[in-house]
């Protein structure tokens, strides 16, 4: 069993002892219970709890404090250990750690067999490496592993995997690496899985499963990522930055621009039937003859956006923030999503760029029209296929950090719900209202973040929506 490989528990698995019997815990997913054991068992879990080391070392060592013990029954332990995923497989040669195996849920089942020395392997395009503290980091969305490299040696022969490679040529331009740690390598890489058999044309099996040719490598990392199920990582409202960086507030500060205030609803005014918005909502593309009104325009901003309650932090909990109540739901009551107005065609509104404020229902002036705002209107519109301007481009932004503060792993996922949340109350409520909505699937960030002046970083557009007046008659 894995000879050249060394073997320990998982970084987040721990021994315990109840009574007469050894416990394995690891995290919540997954637990080896152990029931009477002798030395053996408990010097081969003590082993792999502390340094570890290769298989046959630990069963000679374990045997050594019960020379009669079973050698099946230690070999059955270890075997129960990795179908649990609570075992990692270190890669050493002279003595080093080049690379370390961790399983990251018990979706992991076990290694995978030694490579077939008359395959050629090639690198998943859904595969990734990124650098955590001084190891390079291989992972890949179709598995539910992570691998450490502690070595750039390791990290190249990665790259030299975009083509195929049999192990024998990888190992020939492994400079100062053993063919045993090549294929050790290889071997690592097949169980994550990163790496595949491919055939003589260079495809791999995601080549052909239509499912999987479907997803684009930075969709399935981000959707594996932001879920549970296929890693280790926290996910949710952990508090991350509670100690170290302060929560950006409820509401983003005003600007210097001059603020126009916006029409309301008369107090108990009413709409259309709900179900006949319902009904009726369609996405609209074409403006009409009559433009958009300030009142209009008042009256969507207050039913979409603004804010009904504002509820203060408590300063004795560092986790408790600001919050607003809106008509929208948001996760947290975070309300991270900012509305920029790129205004072509208002009546008693002058075209320009505004952010609307949420607090006062008022629209803060930021640029006159620029080439920035002018192409973010052109891209609206070629979206669209929009042959005239719409009246206004309604611009999403989120101000990222007011979410990650608090979530981790998801809060960018968090953030593109809440623009399909807002696109669909923009939706009805531009329907009842008789106005001419179209929401629109991208938009350009670095476009946004010049005609605004805000940092791409600090809070970056994530989605857009044209609005007009109401539709000409058919
Ligand atoms: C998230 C989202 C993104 C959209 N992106 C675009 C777009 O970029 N261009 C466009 O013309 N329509 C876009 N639409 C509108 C859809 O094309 C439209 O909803 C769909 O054709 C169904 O028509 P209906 O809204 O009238 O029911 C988008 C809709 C949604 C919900």
């Amino acid at each position: 069993m894995h000879p050249a490989l060394h073997l320990h528990l998982c970084p987040g698995a721990r021994l315990l002892t109840e009574g007469e019997d050894w416990l394995i815990v690891r995290g919540a997913d997954s637990v080896l219970r152990h029931r009477g054991s002798g030395p053996a068992a408990r010097c081969l879990l003590q082993t792999l709890a502390g340094s570890g080391g290769r298989a046959d070392a630990l069963m000679t060592q374990a045997q050594a404090t019960e020379p009669e013990v079973m050698g099946a029954s230690l070999y059955y332990l270890l075997m129960a250990l990795e179908q649990r995923g609570l075992l990692a497989y270190g890669l050493d040669q002279d003595g080093r750690r080049l690379a370390t195996l961790e399983p990251m849920t018990p979706g992991f089942r076990a290694l995978a067999p030694e490579v077939d020395a008359a395959a050629s392997y090639r690198l998943s395009r859904f595969a990734a490496l990124s650098r955590d503290g001084e190891a390079t980091l291989v992972d890949c969305p179709l598995g539910h592993a992570r691998l450490r490299l502690h070595d750039g040696r390791l990290a190249a022969l990665v790259g030299l995997l975009a083509r195929p490679q049999t192990a024998a040529g990888l190992a020939d331009a492994a400079l100062d690496l053993d063919p045993d740690t090549v294929a050790g390598l290889l071997r690592l890489l097949l169980s994550l899985p990163a790496i595949f058999p491919c055939d003589d044309a260079g495809l791999l099996p995601e080549d052909h499963d239509p499912a999987l040719r479907q997803w684009e490598a930075h969709d399935l990392r981000f959707h594996a990522r932001s879920r549970m199920g296929r890693h280790d990582y926290p996910l949710g409202a952990t508090f991350r930055f509670v100690d170290d960086l302060p929560h950006a507030p409820a509401i983003k500060p005003a600007g210097a621009g001059a603020r126009i205030a916006l029409p309301q609803p008369d107090a108990g005014s009413t709409g259309p039937d709900f179900f006949a918005v319902v009904e009726a909502r369609r996405s609209l593309r074409q403006p009409g003859a009559q433009p958009l009104t300030l009142a209009q325009l008042g009256h969507l901003l207050w039913h979409v956006a603004r804010v009904q309650q504002h509820r203060p932090a408590d300063p004795e909990d560092p986790r408790h923030y600001a919050a607003t109540l809106r008509p929208v739901a948001g996760g947290g009551a975070m309300h991270e999503l900012e509305l920029y107005l790129t205004v072509t065609r208002c009546r008693g509104l002058e075209p320009a760029l505004y952010r609307y404020d949420p607090l006062t229902h008022a629209l803060e002036w930021i640029t006159a029209p620029s080439a920035e705002s002018a192409g973010l209107v052109r891209d609206t519109m070629r979206a669209a296929a929009m042959e005239t301007p719409p009246d206004v481009v309604i611009t999403l932004a989120a101000r990222v950090a007011r979410m990650s503060w608090k979530y981790e792993s998801m809060a960018y996922a968090a953030i593109l719900k809440h623009v399909g949340v807002l696109y669909q109350q923009c939706y009805l409520v531009a329907t009842a209202l008789g106005l001419s909505p179209c929401a629109i699937g991208a938009g350009h960030s670095d476009r946004f973040a010049a005609a605004v002046g805000t940092g791409y970083y600090e809070e970056t557009s994530v989605g857009e929506l044209a609005l007009s007046g109401p539709p000409d008659a058919l």
